[in-house]
């Protein structure tokens, strides 16, 4: 089956691609280094042909609010025409739990982005996942103030790279559920002791103070605001596995 990754030189991208491959299947990893870029349309029609399915996996270079939304509906809008126009049978996107429930230029992005899928006609499967644990160093740096990171002690559940894509490669090879598929790490802590454990652990002296009125990027957050309220399936690497094997690849 051709498969066409979008964004497939990315984190989650290349690791998608990987496990496709291993699983013999005609994957096209495309990024607009390689030619194929979803702003501009430049490749899309080529890659699309043949297609039976696209993994949209892009991120947007630029996190401002106004960039960042933009991105998505233009390369949203660009994708889903051109998968209309090859008859795609189904359409994949990683998008984030919670996106709806706190408010940021990035969610608000990521809310536009699912709408449009909604709205194409194209058999599709959104999965929602919540932040990947190679994001918490990205994490800690936009919630410092000073030598101190101030996070609130809402719920966190992150999720390791390589089970975020080997769910999105099996999601991809299912039939689509025209719905939302939530996923999330198997562990849930406190977000402020969460990240705690990561700096230690990497050696970051920056303290964590563990603030209530803490917002994520921009966003008010509640207890329950970042992970799965109802049924979810979880990735099978812990924080201290995917610790040892980040360490062990570095
Ligand atoms: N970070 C989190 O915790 C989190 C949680 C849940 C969901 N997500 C979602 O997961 C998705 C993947 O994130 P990631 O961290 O794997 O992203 P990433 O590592 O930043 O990779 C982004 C990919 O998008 C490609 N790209 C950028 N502009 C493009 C364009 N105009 N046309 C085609 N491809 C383009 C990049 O290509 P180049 O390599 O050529 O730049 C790269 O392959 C995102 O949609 C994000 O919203 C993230």
């Amino acid at each position: 089956m051709k498969i066409v990754v979008i964004g497939g030189t990315g984190l989650i991208g290349s690791k998608t691609v990987a496990v496709l491959r291993q699983d013999g299947h005609e994957v096209v990893a495309a990024s607009p280094e390689g030619g194929v870029n979803t702003v501009t349309g430049e490749g899309l029609k080529e890659a699309m042909a043949g297609a039976q399915v696209v993994i949209d996996l892009a991120n947007s270079p630029s996190f401002e609010d106004k960039a960042v939304l933009e991105f998505f509906e233009t390369s949203g809008r660009n994708l889903l025409a051109a998968e209309a126009a090859a008859s795609v049978q189904h359409h994949v996107a990683l998008s984030i739990v919670g996106i709806d429930r706190t408010h940021n230029g990035y969610f608000r992005a990521k809310v536009a982005q699912e709408k449009l899928i909604k709205a194409s006609g194209i058999p599709y499967t959104i999965i929602r996942s919540t932040q990947f644990l190679e994001f918490l160093a990205g994490i800690a740096d936009s919630s410092a103030d000073g030598n101190k990171v101030r996070l609130p002690p809402v719920l966190f559940q992150p999720i390791a790279a390589d089970d975020v894509a080997a769910i999105v490669a099996d999601v991809a090879l299912a039939a689509p559920r025209s719905g939302i598929v939530e996923i999330a790490g198997p562990e849930r802590a406190p977000f402020n002791e969460i990240v705690a454990r990561y700096l230690k652990a990497v050696g970051d002296l920056r303290g964590v103070v563990r603030d209530p009125e803490a917002r994520y990027f921009g966003g008010k957050v509640e207890e329950r605001s970042l992970v799965p309220l109802g049924e979810s399936r979880l990735g099978r690497i812990g924080f201290d596995e995917w610790l040892r094997r980040s360490k062990a690849g570095a």
